[in-house]
């Protein structure tokens, strides 16, 4: 009887270090023999041997235990803390998988520089911080002059300016293409970028916004020019013919200063005689010439500023500006 325990024992031990799933063990038919040869037992004997299972029926589950926690281990990856570690190793796991997707304005932005750089523009971005001097001083704004109150301006405590307009790239496009207008050539570049101003937020005003800024300088610039680069400008971008008219306004840095605007597309919902404001223009002041070190008595230019987030709600029909810089998913998702 005690051999045939030993005999159990040897073959269920054996089974448990080699199999995937060793608590089976602990239910087999030889395990269940050994229990039901008790009762034949005389009874003197009874005790002894119930021991003896009791005792097998205790190692084999210490087995079980250990083969248990041995497999658990060998699926795990072995840690090599000395190994060399590439920070730049994908780490799949911790990165997301969807991929992203490009920002509605950024597509558009796009889209827009490519118009005019076909035209023959150059294209710049503006700077998201400036100074007074690029704000206001070199676009003819006088010291004090109430003008400069109506750009609800930001300033950093160290007396920085995080530009209202990208009119701040004036001064520099025009003294960057001041030799290349001497050499008998013209000056035609855009800029573009982020610009700030201190607004209360509603559906069409925000703190943050984009502009594309144009500048053309040549010998015999005109409005008629301007107005022809605006025409094709907006039928491009919109894919359509379009009527335009500008109407007189004020910015210190042109003259005449000028509202240009675009009668709104039936099929972007408009109805005939409804108007839209697209940028401000004028030609260039010649104090805004002359402060770029060019001869306003041999140069002419024009110039126009205006946002993009208007254009791009037009073409969409988005009614909230506030959309553009939510972060709101289902509102990207809907340019993805
Ligand atoms: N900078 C002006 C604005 O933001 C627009 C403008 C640009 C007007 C260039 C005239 C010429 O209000």
């Amino acid at each position: 009887m005690s051999d045939s325990v030993d005999q159990v024992q040897k073959k269920l031990t054996q089974l448990i270090s080699q199999s995937t799933s060793p608590r089976e063990a602990l239910r087999s038919s030889e395990l269940k023999s050994l229990y039901a040869e008790l009762p034949k037992l005389p009874v003197n004997e009874r005790s002894a041997y119930g021991q003896k299972i009791n005792n097998l029926k205790q190692k084999l589950e210490t087995a079980v235990n250990e083969r248990e926690e041995s497999l658990a281990q060998s699926d795990r990856e072995p840690i090599d803390v000395t190994a060399p570690f590439d920070i730049n190793a994908p780490s799949p796991d911790l990165l997301p998988t969807g991929q992203g997707t490009t920002h509605p304005l950024n597509t558009e932005l796009a889209n827009v520089i490519d118009i005019f750089t076909r035209m023959g523009f150059a294209a710049v971005e503006s700077r998201q911080i400036d100074d007074d001097y690029h704000m206001f001083t070199s676009l003819n704004f006088p010291e004090n002059h109430p003008a400069r109150d109506g750009y609800d301006t930001f300033r950093t405590s160290e007396g920085l300016v995080p530009p209202a307009h990208t009119s701040t790239m004036q001064n520099r496009i025009l003294k960057a293409g001041k030799k290349d207008l001497e050499n008998g050539g013209q000056i035609a570049a855009i800029s573009y970028g982020r610009v700030f101003r201190n607004e209360d937020l509603d559906a069409t005003h925000e703190h943050t916004f984009y502009q594309v800024e144009g500048i053309f300088v040549s010998s015999d610039a005109n409005l008629a020019q301007m107005m022809g680069t605006l025409r094709s400008f907006f039928e491009v971008y919109y894919g359509q013919k379009l009527k335009t008219k500008t109407q007189p306004a004020y910015f210190p840095f042109v003259e005449p200063g000028l509202e240009f605007a675009i009668e709104k597309p039936a099929a972007l919902g408009g109805k005939p005689g409804e108007w839209l404001e697209m940028l401000g223009c004028g030609m260039i002041h010649p104090n805004v010439l002359r402060e770029a070190g060019i001869d306003s008595a041999k140069y002419r230019g024009f110039a126009w500023g205006g946002g993009v987030e208007r254009l791009v709600m037009l073409k969409y029909g988005i009614e909230d500006l506030r959309h553009f810089e939510s972060g709101k998913l289902a509102f990207l998702r809907k340019f993805a």
